[in-house]
């Protein structure tokens, strides 16, 4: 088993799972999107649709999914709204 934290949040799961795995299993979302700023979290879980990006250890935009879980990691959700550019 590995323990890392998902925004502040203790998080224990087996050791060959995804950092994805500790976003769904603490209910929380991956990130905001950059436009609206809806939810978003992991859907394909394969690197695919980049719904999970997340900051692992100060890095932005890491793919949860294809990232496996350590001990101490540090995951934070994404935030991502930009300023308004006056469209929709
Ligand atoms: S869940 Fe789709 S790219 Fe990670």
């Amino acid at each position: 088993m590995v323990t890392l934290t998902v925004d502040g949040e203790p998080c224990t799961l087996p050791r060959d799972a995804s950092v994805a795995a500790a976003v769904l299993q603490r209910g929380s979302i991956a990130r905001t999107s950059a436009r609206f700023g809806n939810p978003r979290a992991p859907y394909c879980m394969i690197g695919v649709c980049f719904e999970c990006r997340v900051e692992i250890d100060g890095v932005r935009d890491c793919l949860a999914c294809l990232v496996l879980a350590e001990d101490g990691m540090k995951v934070r959700s994404q935030h991502e709204i930009q300023p308004s550019s006056g469209a929709g």
